[in-house]
């Protein structure tokens, strides 16, 4: 149903299930704290009861407002938060989303036909320009990684690297967890120019930051001179980043990289969603066919199957080490560089 995103969307961004968490609330109270009109909140709150988001209690003949476990999660300070995801979705995704039946039978993306900008690239065009969706779109990741990231720490071997570098790795919602966990391991994250702006500034306080095991390399996967070299037992990760691009872009990204790796003894980890080769219905594949359809909205990327991925590797002169499934929906691809016949 389309109109359950705007819905919840309402209702988060008015931090209603915030004020709620703080006591049960008429509607009339929540109308004049976020300065709304009481019949709307009071039609919308009834819409969303009925969804199963928000549920009445009665007291002294009053109806008040109490959050559900459908609620409580919109609240940002959650652990498993969705809010930021939400916002992002609905703020960037949604528009794009109307031009899906237009893409199916386009070379561009929705997204490209919505802002009818043909080769408009959603992080060097779109974010670049917007800082607010920017944080936006950082915190959304932030708020992806408590779905997948204690298992990805927890079920490969991530002690066997004394340095790795994050490529694309915004915030460091994945590698300050694991330098936390890995407490000898030192990390870089790369990102785009403004990304690493951003990031200096808010990790500026950071123990791992002022004692040097933290550190920031601004530079473009697809420029290889930016890309810093490994060596032994160093690893480029790549997170949620293969999932954004054509394949003739990931080709270009991991022949940058393979260039930067100097022996057999250094790794790049994909961490991605994957594909199960067997497509029967079960939670993780719907997880994983709808974050596929929005980065088919977004991007001109996708969600690859294991063979996809030896192809990508191939091409780009590396080799499939191997594929470390996580007691989650993501899965660790294991590559090095191909080794010589
Ligand atoms: C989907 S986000 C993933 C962020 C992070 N790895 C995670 O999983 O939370 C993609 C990241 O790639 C970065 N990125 C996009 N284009 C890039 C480029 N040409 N060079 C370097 N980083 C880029 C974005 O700025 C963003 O931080």
């Amino acid at each position: 149903m389309f109109m359950l995103p705007q819905w919840m969307y309402a209702v988060a961004k008015l931090n209603i299930p915030e004020m709620l968490h703080h006591g049960a609330m008429t509607s009339s109270d929540i109308a004049s704290k976020v300065d709304a009109n009481p019949d709307r909140i009071d039609r919308l709150m009834h819409a969303l009861c009925q969804q199963g988001y928000f549920k009445l209690s009665l007291s002294n003949g009053t109806e008040r407002w109490l959050n559900t476990a459908k609620t409580e999660v919109l609240i940002e300070s959650h652990p498993n938060t969705i809010r930021p995801l939400l916002l992002h979705w609905v703020e960037d995704c949604y528009g794009p989303s109307t031009r899906l039946l237009d893409a199916l039978s386009s070379q561009a993306s929705a997204f490209e036909l919505y802002h009818e900008q043909p080769g408009m690239d959603f992080f060097s065009d779109y974010l670049e320009s917007r800082p607010t969706s920017h944080a936006q779109f950082a915190n959304a990741m932030t708020a992806s990684s408590a779905f997948t990231d204690r298992a990805v720490m927890d079920d490969f071997s991530w002690s066997r690297f004394d340095s790795v570098i994050d490529i694309g790795g915004s915030r460091g919602s994945f590698i300050l967890p694991l330098m936390d966990k890995y407490t000898k391991l030192k990390a870089t994250i790369f990102d785009l120019p403004n990304v690493i702006e951003a990031s200096e500034r808010t990790l500026s306080d950071s123990t791992m930051n002022s004692s040097g095991r933290l550190t920031f390399q601004a530079g473009n996967f697809f420029d290889q001179d930016t890309i810093p070299r490994i060596g032994a037992n160093s690893a480029f990760i790549l997170r949620n980043i293969l999932h954004d691009w054509s394949d003739s872009k990931c080709e270009k990204i991991l022949s940058n990289l393979a260039s930067a790796m100097t022996g057999q003894d250094s790794r790049i980890i994909l961490i991605e969603l994957g594909r199960a080769g067997n497509r029967e219905r079960s939670n993780m594949e719907r997880g994983r066919t709808t974050i596929d359809l929005l980065m088919m909205t977004m991007f001109a990327g996708k969600e690859r199957t294991t063979d996809e991925f030896k192809g990508l590797l191939n091409a780009a002169g590396l080799e499939l080490v191997a594929i470390h499934k996580t007691r989650s929906i993501a899965q660790v691809v294991e590559a090095k560089l191909a080794t010589a016949n």
